[in-house]
């Protein structure tokens, strides 16, 4: 990162975490309403206003949408009060549905790198594949199949392929990968939403999750290949495009090779600076616990630099009547 402070970036991760946690608190007004764009709306409010807070010229490469469908944190909009040139990846609210169900794994995410080193991606679905630290370079492959990829990671591990957990997200078009998962006694973790956490428990051993397969959001995507610079690991990405509509918004996004694989220093290159704080109680963070006027919050905040990971457990003074007004 150029600045003149060589410790600006230990500050920013701090900081970073302060900006997941007002998101965070802000939709957990919402949570059980059974609201998703009111909860994201939420997030994305108290986000931005934090944001804006930060010493830092800011650019969203990764946010709410296109500049012309979305009125705050749209892509190319610039946040902060100055300061170091920087690219924000974010997702205010990775799991809305979560949210308005009351469900658990709801995360307000943040990912912060030197300007130009995150992936710029439109929001489109990707393909994606991880796996956690320890493993020889290359045991996972995109373009491998499902079966081939198990069998390298338990050669990887020597341990039968009976003996990994995939995580999965819960959908239709994921049939054929739980099927193949199945053919080799691979235990499934199937999850309804949310996988930026999901890639990111390959990292984690208390988790006992080894590989991450299946599409879902490049948002998240990117999101995830940033968390996974920090602490380690694999994971590989291709783009998925259903229409000329999303084939345009790549070509905006400057994206001229559509059938490009990405690898995990593609996706985030720089010196990264991740956060998030849990919304709802889930397996990486705790969720928002509010007590009268004070808010109990659980953030992990890390950096690829040092390879640190926070958890922060905080709590604030907050009055939840003013802050449904947006007025703190
Ligand atoms: P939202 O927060 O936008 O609801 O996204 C949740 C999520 O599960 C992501 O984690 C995932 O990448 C994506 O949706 C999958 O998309 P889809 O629900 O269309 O399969």
């Amino acid at each position: 990162m150029t600045q003149k402070n060589p410790y600006l970036d230990r500050i920013l991760t701090i900081e970073l975490g302060r900006c997941t946690e007002a998101a965070a608190v802000a939709a957990s007004l919402m949570i059980g309403r059974g609201d998703k764009e009111g909860a994201d709306q939420a997030a994305v409010t108290a986000l931005r206003d934090a944001l804006n807070r930060l010493d830092i010229d800011g650019t969203i490469v990764i946010g709410e949408g296109e500049r012309d469908e979305a009125p705050m944190l749209y892509i190319g909009e610039k946040v902060g009060r100055g300061g170091a040139p920087v690219d924000i990846a974010l997702d205010p609210l990775e799991g809305t549905t979560l949210t308005a169900k009351a469900m658990s794994n709801a995360l307000t995410v943040v990912a912060m790198a030197t300007g130009g080193t995150l992936l710029h991606s439109p929001d489109v679905y990707m393909d994606k594949i991880a796996c956690g630290p320890g493993y020889p370079d290359g045991v996972i492959d995109l373009d491998a199949s499902v079966e081939d990829n198990i069998q390298s990671l338990a050669r990887a591990k020597g341990v039968p392929t009976s003996d990994l957990t995939l995580c999965v997200l819960d959908r239709e078009r994921h049939e054929k990968i739980i099927a193949a998962a199945r053919k080799l006694d691979t235990r499934v973790f199937l999850i309804p939403d949310g996988d930026v956490a999901g890639v990111f428990h390959t990292t984690q051993p208390e988790m006992g999750i080894d590989l991450y397969i299946g599409q879902g959001g490049a948002p998240e995507g990117v999101l995830a290949a940033a968390a996974l610079r920090c602490v380690g690991g694999q994971m590989q990405s291709r783009l998925i495009f259903r229409n000329d509509d999303e084939r345009g918004r790549a070509e905006k996004a400057g994206i001229t090779d559509l059938d490009r694989k990405y690898g995990l220093m593609d996706m985030a290159s720089g010196d990264v600076m991740f956060a998030a704080t849990g919304v709802t109680d889930g397996s990486l963070l705790k969720g928002v616990r509010w007590q009268g006027h004070k808010v109990r919050t659980h953030t992990i905040v890390m950096r690829s630099k040092s390879g640190t990971i926070r958890h922060i457990e905080a709590e604030s003074n907050a009055d939840p009547a003013a802050l449904k007004a947006n007025k703190r």
